[in-house]
């Protein structure tokens, strides 16, 4: 008897993209199995508030999860949590997971998303020493934020700044060390950076710039960072200096993989039958580049575009990127992708806490970064998506509204 062709979608990973494929394969009218796998123990959850309101306690853990238990009977999705993926075999489309299981696919979806970088100095190991990715994660390390406790941050960039900001409201005195000479190097423009850098300095944050953690000193857990020429005292430190994406899978079943697994517009990986979505992709920009995008935006719809390719249907995936971070009572909203060289437009006073720029590329507006700035960033991601060009005196000027500019 012949034996009907199979029809299931592996995902590997359940996260943000992952689930998001599972919802989006059902809703392109996709009937066939669908297996959602992931390490953790937990069903999917966004990660957002991991380094802002739950971490400060003013979360509750069940508000994490994406979706209820009830969408996985209903889609019907098989979720296989606690279970890690452990090879891809090609030839025989099939993925072998930890606990021995092969698990066959028609089609696979590798959204393994990015795990911390770790840092490679003595020490690291001392108990008090964490990083920030999961919720296992937060909840070792609010219970050591205690008032009045020494915190030192490792890396100035949006992990490092947002707990920096939670742990300082909290009574702590907290440190913060960036390598580079300004904080948000890697996503935030100088003005924005100068910003930043002074509330955390007026809120209390010790700021040290151009200055590399070296090493954790402690005896049964840590006391001190030494950076620079300084030795930093702390009870208890937080590294955030960066992910890295999860793409060794991708790497050993033959997968062409840089910096991410690098996929077309289609999210299609170089095995036609193999897709990728989210923080593991390496994929192409509007503007022709290739990123690699740490964003829920980015998770979600690069995974709806994933879905509609495996489904038969598919349309390429050229979203305006979009990002934001909440440190105090300062929403940062960023949208497209800025280059060196573009031209700065400053629209409202710094000092206002509510300002815009914009970054203009041959007349048009390439990206914005707004700071409770709601209608900058609305109107600024139109004007991205629509490539419109801009009289820079106009976008500068507050008597303007901003949706004259569309
Ligand atoms: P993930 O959500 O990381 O999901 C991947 C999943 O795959 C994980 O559960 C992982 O354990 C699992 N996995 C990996 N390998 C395997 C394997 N071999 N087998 C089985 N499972 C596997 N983005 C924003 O846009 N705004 C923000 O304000 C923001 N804040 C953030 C704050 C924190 C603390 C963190 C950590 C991230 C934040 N992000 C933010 C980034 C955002 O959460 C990620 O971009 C998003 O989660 C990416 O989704 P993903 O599905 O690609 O990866
Ligand atoms: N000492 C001090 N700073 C360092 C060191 C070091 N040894 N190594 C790197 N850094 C700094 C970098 O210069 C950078 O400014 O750490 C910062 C890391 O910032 P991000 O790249 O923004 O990474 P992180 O803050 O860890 O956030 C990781 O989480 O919020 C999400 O998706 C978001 O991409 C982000 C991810």
């Amino acid at each position: 008897m012949e034996r009907p062709s199979l029809d299931r979608v592996v995902i590997i990973g359940a996260g943000q993209a992952g689930v998001q494929a599972a919802a989006s394969l059902r809703g392109a009218g996709y009937a066939g199995e669908i297996a959602l796998v992931g390490d953790e123990p937990f069903p999917p959850y966004q990660r957002p508030p991991l380094s802002k309101a739950y971490l400060a306690g003013d979360f509750a853990r069940e508000r994490l999860f994406l979706k209820p238990d009830s969408f996985f009977r209903e889609a019907p999705c098989d979720l296989r949590l606690a279970t890690r993926a452990v090879a891809i075999d090609r030839a025989a489309k099939s993925v072998r997971l930890a606990d021995g299981d092969d698990i066959a696919y028609s089609k696979l979806l590798l959204a393994t998303g990015a795990r911390p970088r770790r840092i490679r100095v003595p020490g690291v190991d001392l108990p008090g020493v964490y990083y920030l990715r999961g919720i296992e994660d937060v909840d070792r390390l609010r219970p050591e934020l205690a008032p009045g406790k020494r915190l030192a941050v490792v890396g100035g960039g949006y992990i490092g700044l947002e707990v920096a900001a939670v742990a300082v409201k909290q009574g702590l005195e907290v440190t913060v060390v960036e390598s580079e000479a300004r904080v948000m190097p890697r996503t935030a423009s100088e003005s924005i950076s100068r910003f930043f850098d002074e509330v955390h300095r007026a809120a209390g944050v010790h700021l040290h710039l151009h200055v590399s953690a070296e090493g954790f000193e402690g005896t049964t857990r840590v006391e001190a960072l030494r950076a620079g020429r300084e030795r930093i005292l702390a009870d208890v430190v937080l590294v955030g200096i960066g992910v890295v994406p999860n793409d060794e899978l991708a790497r050993e079943a033959g997968l062409a993989c840089n910096d991410g697994i690098v996929v077309d517009e289609y999210t299609a990986t170089s095995d036609p039958n193999i897709f990728a979505a989210g923080d593991c992709t390496n994929h192409p920009a509007r503007d022709g580049t290739r990123v690699r995008l740490e964003s829920v935006q980015n998770a979600i719809e690069q995974a709806k575009c994933a879905a509609q390719s495996m489904a038969g249907d598919p349309k390429p995936y050229r979203d305006v990127p979009w990002f934001w971070s909440d440190q105090y009572d300062l929403k940062l909203q960023i949208a497209g992708l800025a280059r060196p060289g573009d031209a700065l437009v400053l629209r409202g006073e710094p000092a206002s806490r509510k300002f815009a720029v914009f970054h203009l590329r041959d007349g048009a507006v390439a990206a914005v970064e707004a700071v409770n700035a709601g209608p900058e960033y609305i109107t600024g991601r139109k004007l991205i998506a629509d490539r419109v060009r801009v009289d820079p005196a106009r976008l500068a000027d507050l008597g303007v509204p901003m949706k004259t500019m569309l």
